[in-house]
């Protein structure tokens, strides 16, 4: 990480409320910072927020009030289409299902980041390059996904998702169905592939023993808090 790409902010939030349903808590997100470059462990308990805070930083779901920007721009002010433009062109979501499409080879499993993006395209060449890089072969790379182990299925998806070098890359407890070689194998790659497209982490898990892997660990309860009043009320008495 060199200091001129850590100079830029990735991640910006500030005043951040967001409601699954009128009914349901509001989730309150005062301040967050991630910089280029850097490897945010986020830690928390099952149930406190972390996969609520990963659909608001992918656009997946918008928060009611308050500030998000990803790579400088104002998700909160985009339109749904706008966000998805911004999400394919832009960013690299992986869950813990893979969300690969099993009867699609290897292969296009991964060119298929391109047909969501003219920015993501990528050759056929590159494609097997990619994924050869994380332990498929070209001849694994022509199978059929669900031909392959779960193991081999986390590597294409990690391909899929690195496809076109995406600025920001957002893990959702990825590892956790994986056992510890398998673990460790998929995080070296990972953070080999951040590191040599200088692209961003942020990467949730509710297991410890992966955070001094990071370059910063953040509590989620540090940084999100629920409560039964939005801010606004708080402030404006009841409405
Ligand atoms: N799709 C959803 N619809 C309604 N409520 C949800 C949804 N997803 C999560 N929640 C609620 O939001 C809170 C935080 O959940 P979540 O973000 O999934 O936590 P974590 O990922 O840390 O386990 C929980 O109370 C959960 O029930
Ligand atoms: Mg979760």
């Amino acid at each position: 990480m060199s200091d001129a790409v850590l100079s830029e902010t990735v991640l910006e939030i500030s005043g951040l409320e967001f409601q699954w349903s009128k009914q349901s808590p509001v989730m309150h997100v005062d301040q967050l910072e991630v910089l280029a470059g850097e490897r945010v462990f986020l830690k928390g308990a099952s149930g406190s927020g972390k996969s609520t805070l990963l659909s608001l930083i992918g656009g997946v779901t918008t928060a009611t009030t308050g500030r998000l920007a990803v790579l400088q721009k104002d998700l909160q002010s985009m339109s749904a289409k706008q966000r998805d433009r911004f999400r394919a062109d832009h960013l690299g979501l992986i869950f813990q299902q893979f969300n690969l499409i099993p009867y699609l080879t290897a292969l296009e499993n991964v060119l298929l980041t391109g047909r969501f993006s003219k920015q993501r395209k990528i050759s056929q060449k590159d494609a097997f390059t990619l994924l050869d890089e994380l332990g498929i072969d070209s001849q694994l790379a022509e199978k059929q996904v669900f031909h392959l182990s779960i193991g081999q299925q986390q590597r294409v998806a990690a391909a899929r998702v690195l496809a076109g070098k995406p600025q920001l890359i957002i893990a959702d407890e990825p590892t956790s169905a994986l056992d510890e070689e398998t673990r460790d194998g998929y995080l070296d790659l990972l953070f080999h592939q951040c590191q040599s497209h200088g692209a961003t982490l942020v990467f949730v898990s509710h297991d410890r023993t992966l955070a001094s892997l990071f370059d910063r660990e953040v509590n989620i309860s540090d940084v999100v808090r629920w409560s039964n009043t939005s801010m606004n009320n708080e402030q404006g008495g009841a409405l």
